[in-house]
């Protein structure tokens, strides 16, 4: 099977390729999709389309908890809609090949929930999406998104950079480098450029009425991973592995006696930032 960006991301740089921490990052993520369907009615009967569904995480999920729903899964990745495929009940289910830009083959008014889980993150033309999603819902029906917010990261650069700017230190250069590839450029505009209040403020002018928003933070510790797999994974599909980023040898040797204790004692402090909304169409 052809593999892509996204199909690669989740099926391995997300975690390093290392397959025990494989099984702690789908458990992570099971958890907020619960989080993202625990806010909206999941109707006997009634129809759900899962935007960007990847793997399929957050319709199989509404499908574990409501089995007779008729669940839409909407993916741009082929390779992705297939292992949704592969892994759901059949049934009532529909695969689409469809930007959430543009999800043809979804009627208008059709379903009682529209859901996506770390997808807008990712499209440009948000305002574009949060129409569809609009436009497909029933009156009444709910939109259910969780979506991640790298804004402060972005924030963050050039601070480093600053500090980067002083005397030589390769740890501190190093960290500036490492940060600015995976969190700022063009092609990291959309990901960085919004927060939960953006977010409202598209639901809001899609034409929602009720509108929740709530924005979790969390600092923890990341979970105990080999040197290898924390310089192999990426913390979004579109940033570069700590492998693949260009730094000396001085500032990779400086990184790695600053972060490798940690990063294998499970005591590397992480902050994942994670944006709920939930909205009711009119009706
Ligand atoms: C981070 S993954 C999340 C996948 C899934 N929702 C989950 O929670 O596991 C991002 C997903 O968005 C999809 N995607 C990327 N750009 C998209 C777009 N413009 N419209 C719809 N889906 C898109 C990718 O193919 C990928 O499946």
């Amino acid at each position: 099977m052809a593999a892509d960006l996204w199909f690669d991301w989740l099926n391995g740089r997300r975690f390093g390729h290392d397959e025990r921490l494989r099984a702690q990052v789908e458990a992570e993520t099971a958890r907020l999709a619960g989080r993202l369907l625990d806010h909206v009615p999941l109707p006997a009967g009634g129809t759900l389309v899962d935007v960007g569904c990847g793997a399929g995480l957050v319709g199989l999920a509404a499908l574990a908890r409501q089995p007779g729903l008729g669940v839409t899964f909407c993916d741009v990745s082929a390779p992705l809609l297939a292992q949704a495929r592969a892994r759901a009940p059949g049934g009532a289910c529909r695969f689409i090949e469809a930007p959430a830009t543009a999800l043809a083959g979804v009627a208008d008014a059709s379903q009682d929930v529209a859901a996506a889980r770390a997808v807008l993150a990712y499209v440009a033309a948000r305002e574009v999406a949060f129409g569809e999603l609009f436009r497909v819902l029933k009156p009444g029906g709910w939109l259910s998104l969780a979506e991640p917010v790298w804004r402060d990261e972005a924030q963050a650069v050039p601070a480093m950079a600053a500090l980067a700017a002083g005397p030589p230190d390769p740890l501190k250069s190093a960290r500036h480098k490492w940060k600015a590839a995976q969190f700022t450029g063009d092609a990291m505009a959309a990901l960085t450029g919004y927060d939960e209040r953006g977010l409202l403020m598209l639901a809001r002018a899609a034409g929602f009425g009720e509108v929740h928003v709530r924005l979790e933070i969390d600092v923890e510790a990341a979970p105990a991973m080999s040197w290898a797999a924390f310089c192999a994974l990426t913390p979004h599909p579109l940033a570069p592995s700590l492998a693949e980023i260009a730094l000396s040898t001085a500032e990779r040797a400086a990184l790695e006696a600053a972060l490798r204790p940690a990063v294998e004692a499970g005591s590397n402090w992480r902050t994942r930032r994670v944006a709920y909304v939930w909205a009711r169409k009119p009706g």
